[in-house]
């Protein structure tokens, strides 16, 4: 492609992943808003679950995504993303990527929530992330450009295909960059409630930024909540992989009574949604929850970095009792693509947790969303690969004018109250009269001005919040559509699976508001 400019906004492990194999090309340029290691990828303790191991095979792998799904899934996606992750991940183990092994050299599989068997990668004990971040950064350095600290604001449009984007330093300058190719890889929204694993930079800007530019997104009622973030001070401090309780571990209440008894087959180990459930349950009622970690073998060198957080916090480790809350952790939907990361804007492209491919279904499988990254990160740098008569990325430099209309009136939300509101009303357990509340409350901000209005005058962080502002509103608005309960979106007034809502979709388009 000789000259041709690609743009790749987010630096977690799905944009690198487009980024590695890319690299070859001239003008690949990644865009992150903060610094390249400020994503939930670098965070990720858990691993990369793949049929790698001799006993296992594709078909196990595709069943268990399937049922922690909940038949949500699209079939031919997961069988996509189950038959070519472990080729992707024998590539990049041949290209020196390192996973944990055992003293033979052969690998260490670990166990998680919903797998029927032990096949999930780690690297560092419970630095998966770091590592893969780190081997990806090795390898596109010097080949790619990164730009740190500017945020995309919005995408460039004509004739209804992206041709690029805007960007705005955090000194306000604005600069609009033209490319043949736009790819969104900002991570999802999970950051959008108070109790979160994610980074603080996960608000779904990526997502409503697409919405407004007019893509189909889909599936934003099911949001997973992380069964154990470590509690202290009444906050939730940081994630207790659940690859801990893969090792032994154990939920229990305030009187040792074993949580997750008679709740499910999988016990300690049943999907996420059923765990967080069973948690928030008893927090209702008043209990604490605790996993307890003395069957853990060798905890502080088998998880380095939970041991470090527990201590930070002096929270549990003597007594092998570790205080845990469920923390919004993963978006099931997103912008909508298909099978090569196309959404439905010509030139535009998403990848990773800001995009909805439909493998997750309504209720993401433990470790899967690493396996995402890679599979669909290499399919998306294939799809861009075969694309021809790319511009040269070139850029200019435009000023902030005018102050538009509208826009900050009402003021806009502070950030903590966006997320009380969200936690209050669109939580681990929802019901209509509160979703509508939701909708009530982030509609007052004016919306629709927020979807057309000029943006550039406005601070990064005011243009942030707004794209909270949308976000939000996609999830309250969707979870209310959807009237019934399936994986993370669980509704107290409709509390079953409906057969007519199996497999459908709730797409939604910036169209909706023209009526
Ligand atoms: C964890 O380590 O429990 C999180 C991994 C994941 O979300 O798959």
């Amino acid at each position: 492609m000789g000259e041709d400019g690609i743009i790749i906004v987010g630096s977690g492990l799905a944009a690198l992943t487009v980024a590695y194999y890319l690299r070859a090309q001239e003008n690949v340029m990644i865009f992150t808003k903060k610094g390249r290691t400020d994503s939930n990828s670098w965070r990720a303790q858990g691993g990369v679950a793949a049929a790698l191991a001799a006993d296992d095979d594709w078909r196990a792998h595709f069943r268990d995504t399937l049922a922690a799904g909940c038949h949500h899934n699209d079939g031919r996606m997961v069988e996509l993303l189950v038959r070519e992750g472990p080729k992707r991940l024998q590539e990049w183990m041949d290209a020196g990527m390192a996973f944990d092994a055992d003293e033979h050299g052969q690998l260490r599989f670990g166990l998680e929530g919903g797998h029927s068997r032990r096949r999930i990668l780690h690297a560092g004990g419970d630095q998966t992330g770091k590592a893969l971040v780190s081997f990806l950064l090795r390898q596109v350095e010097g080949r790619i450009s990164v730009v740190e600290g500017e945020q995309v604001i919005e995408l460039l449009m004509e004739d209804g295909r992206c041709v690029g984007v805007k960007a705005k330093r955090t000194d306000g300058a604005v600069s609009a960059w033209r490319a043949g190719a736009v790819v969104i890889a900002t991570g999802g929204c999970a950051g959008l409630y108070t109790f979160t694993s994610n980074a603080p930079t996960a608000v779904g800007d990526g997502i409503a930024m697409a919405y407004r530019a007019g893509a189909a997104v889909a599936d934003m009622e099911f949001i997973q909540f992380h069964p154990t973030m470590l509690a202290a001070g009444g906050k939730a401090v940081g994630l207790v992989s659940e690859a801990v309780r893969g090792e032994g571990a154990v939920l229990e209440a305030e009187d040792g009574r074993r949580l997750m008894d008679g709740v499910h087959p999988l016990g300690d180990l049943a999907p996420r949604d059923v765990v967080a459930r069973a948690i928030a349950a008893e927090m209702e009622r008043g209990g604490r929850v605790y996993l307890n970690i003395s069957a853990v073998r060798d905890f502080r060198r088998r998880f380095p970095t939970i041991a470090a957080l527990c201590e930070a916090h002096g929270a549990g480790l003597e007594a092998g009792r570790l205080p845990v809350v469920p923390g919004a952790h993963f978006l099931m939907g997103g912008i909508m693509v298909n099978e090569w990361g196309q959404t439905t804007v010509p030139g535009l492209y998403a990848v990773g947790e800001a995009a909805c491919t439909g493998v997750h279904g309504a209720n993401r499988l433990a470790s899967n969303s690493l396996l995402e990254a890679i599979v669909f990160g290499a399919r998306v740098a294939h799809a861009i690969s075969r694309q021809e008569g790319w511009p040269a990325a070139a850029h200019r430099t435009v000023r902030p004018f005018g102050r538009p209309r509208r826009l900050l009136a009402p003021p806009l939300p502070g950030r903590a109250r966006i997320r009380e509101r969200l936690s209050a009303l669109a939580g681990i357990v929802r019901d209509g009269e509160q979703l509508r509340e939701a909708v009530r409350w982030f509609e007052q901000f004016s919306l629709p001005d927020w979807l057309d209005g000029d943006l550039e005058w406005l601070s990064a962080e005011e243009i942030e919040t707004g794209y909270m502002l949308l976000a939000g509103w996609l999830v309250a608005s969707s979870a209310l559509r959807r009237t019934e309960s399936r994986g993370g979106h669980y509704r107290s007034d409709f509390p079953y699976d409906h057969p007519d809502w199996q497999g459908r979709r709730l797409v939604r388009t910036k169209e909706e508001w023209a009526h």
